[in-house]
């Protein structure tokens, strides 16, 4: 690590603040988390008998839902996903752990559930998160068929648990082995050193990001870009703490040598590795017509972005250049605010280049019905 350890850096200090603290220490390996550990530390601290007693609940009959067909019930006040596939019946939570939208409003195919939001992707066998966003996965519950009867079989606390963090191993005290080193700070960086230490890997992590905070959910930026990125962090310094995770913020690095095995940082700091992993992610296209210099022109990609956008187009007239996903978010988040909004396309319908032709034209035609219905308003 050389002179890195002389440095301090930003990182995380804990949730909703950000403070010099340097590299995070190791304080040493507690005991790895089992699965059900994991579970009571969501769960309320206080249980009683009654909470850790078995329930079986009737959800329906077992004609009543098709192949394929998702049904949400309520248990004890609380949400079940049922699944049926291929005759056998899957129970697991109702809501999305990303920002809890209802999952049987969303699509369900070969054993997953998408979300009808954002599209997170849920086992319906394991209840496991297999695609982003979001990176915690679902409670998974018993199920049983008695009779003709689909029953559920649960404990009160059982139910109360709404997300579940994978069981993830410690870092060895008498680690020697130079670090695997994540180059990039968004959902992937996070999720490589996640699943290395859901598969086991007790070695060091560095992640290093060229922003100044840790991992965040960019996505939030376009349905809300006034949002501070201390609201969207994916992951708690404590988190990273305990998993022994290390960040390292403002961390540019400019170039790699896999013959040393070493990566070199902006400020010319050289750190070795044992294996390298890139997640750097993209950057938006930049305009390169006349005027793509002038004022007044935002791309948006980075918490700065989304603030200094919405600071910007109160009361004006805004045009928003693309008309996919990110474009018509925007729009839909700053129509209150401005005077007008124009969204320009090369193509001929709004969502054409991922949805085709025909939903563009429909997707058009629901817009134009709202913004008429907002101008009667
Ligand atoms: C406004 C917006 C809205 C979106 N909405 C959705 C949505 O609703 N649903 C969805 O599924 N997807 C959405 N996306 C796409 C989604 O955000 C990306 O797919 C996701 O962020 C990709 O994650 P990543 O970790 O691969 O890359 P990124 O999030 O791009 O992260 C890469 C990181 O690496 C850092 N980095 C790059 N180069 C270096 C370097 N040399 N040294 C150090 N650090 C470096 C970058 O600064 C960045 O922090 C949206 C994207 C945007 C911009
Ligand atoms: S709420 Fe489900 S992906 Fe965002």
């Amino acid at each position: 690590m050389g002179g890195r350890h002389s440095k301090s850096y930003r990182v995380v200090a804990e949730e909703g603040s950000i403070s010099d603290v340097g590299i995070i220490r190791r304080t040493g390996s507690g005991p790895d988390l089992t699965t059900q550990q994991q579970q009571q530390q969501q769960q309320p601290s206080q249980s009683s008998e009654e909470d850790s007693t078995m329930i079986s609940t009737v959800l329906c009959q077992v004609d009543d839902l098709k192949d394929g067909q998702m049904k949400d019930f309520t248990v004890e006040g609380k949400k079940v996903l049922l699944v049926k596939d291929e005759g056998q019946f899957h129970a697991i939570g109702a809501k999305c752990t990303h920002y809890g939208a209802n999952l049987a409003t969303g699509a369900y195919s070969n054993g997953r559930v998408r979300c009808p939001w954002h599209g997170a992707c849920f086992s319906v066998t394991t209840g496991d998160i297999e695609d982003f966003p979001g990176l915690d996965s679902l409670p998974k519950f018993q199920t049983k068929i008695e009779g003709n009867s689909v029953v559920l079989l649960a404990t009160k606390e059982e139910l109360e648990v709404v997300k579940r963090t994978k069981p993830m191993c410690s870092m060895a005290d008498d680690c020697h082995e130079a670090p695997v080193i994540i180059v990039g700070g968004g959902a992937a960086a996070l999720t490589c050193a996640e699943s290395l230490r859901q598969h086991s890997y007790q070695g060091n992590i560095i992640m290093m990001t060229q922003e100044s905070s840790a991992p965040y959910d960019r996505i939030k930026l376009s349905k809300a870009p006034d949002t501070p990125v201390d609201k969207i962090l994916l992951r708690t310094a404590d988190f990273y703490e305990k998993h022994k995770i290390q960040i390292l913020t403002n961390s540019q690095v400019t170039s790699v040598s896999v013959v040393d095995k070493a990566v070199t940082l902006a400020d010319q700091d050289t750190v070795h590795y044992s294996k390298l992993v890139i997640a750097t992610g993209g950057t938006p296209r930049t305009l390169t017509c006349p005027g793509a210099d002038l004022q007044g022109i935002h791309y948006l990609r980075t918490p700065q972005d989304g603030l200094s956008i919405s600071e910007s187009v109160q009361g004006r007239d805004v045009v928003i250049i693309g008309s996919s996903f990110i474009g018509m978010e925007l729009a839909a988040s700053l129509v209150a605010k401005v005077k007008s909004i124009t969204c320009v396309d090369a193509l001929t319908e709004p969502f054409q280049m991922v949805l085709g032709e025909p939903i563009g034209r429909a997707m058009r035609k629901v817009l134009a019905r709202d913004v008429a219905q907002t101008e009667r308003c």
